[in-house]
């Protein structure tokens, strides 16, 4: 039986993880972590930078040794990139050490929301709905294999969609709750 003893957000770029999670976590008066932010704070620079240095290569494996760091933790919310699922070793300690939310988000909204994003490096691209549709293509079956629950983004804020998916989670968590995360 999964012991939850944290929350792990899941989902492509611009779903809202980090603004999520940190209401999630308010809400459930847990820590929150955002794993970007971390890394940036460890490296003291940005995770464009390190890209640019080290390429993927090295950022993947920052992010999976502070994800190793994070998981070890109990009663936290983290916020993780949306390719922190791609390493088999992230998705083993996502599964083990927490509940895992999907945050499911189209394309499109994807488009809108980072419409005027220039610090992700993925998204440098001619044509960033191409690039988005490939992403998703590789990612939506490790973040559906992985996810515990899944919300999809109904267009709201990210202060009302927080608001409905606590209220989400807290009735799953009333059916199931030894998923339950520690809160
Ligand atoms: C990435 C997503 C970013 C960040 C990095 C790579 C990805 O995080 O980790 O730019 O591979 O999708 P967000 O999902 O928070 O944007």
């Amino acid at each position: 039986m999964n012991p939850s003893p944290n929350l792990f957000l899941i989902g492509p770029m611009g779903a809202g993880k980090s603004s999520i999670g940190r209401r999630l976590a308010e809400h459930f008066r847990m820590p929150c972590i955002d794993l970007d932010a971390a890394v940036e704070e460890r490296t003291g620079t940005s995770v464009a930078t390190i890209f640019e240095i080290e390429g993927e290569a090295g950022f993947r494996r920052r992010e999976s040794e502070l994800l190793a760091e994070f998981a070890a933790r109990d009663g936290i919310v983290l916020a993780t990139g949306g390719g922190a699922v791609l390493a088999p070793a992230n998705r083993a300690l996502l599964r083990e050490r927490g509940f895992v939310l999907w945050l499911e988000t189209s394309v499109e909204q994807q488009l809108q929301r980072l419409a005027r994003d220039r610090q992700r490096p993925l998204l440098d691209a001619p044509d960033r709905r191409e690039r988005l549709d490939q992403l998703a293509r590789v990612r939506d079956p490790l973040y559906r294999e992985l996810a515990d629950f899944s919300v999809a983004g109904e267009g709201e804020s990210c202060q009302h969609a927080a608001a409905r998916i606590a209220g989400l989670l807290e009735q799953h968590w009333q059916r199931t709750p030894a998923a339950r995360a520690t809160a």
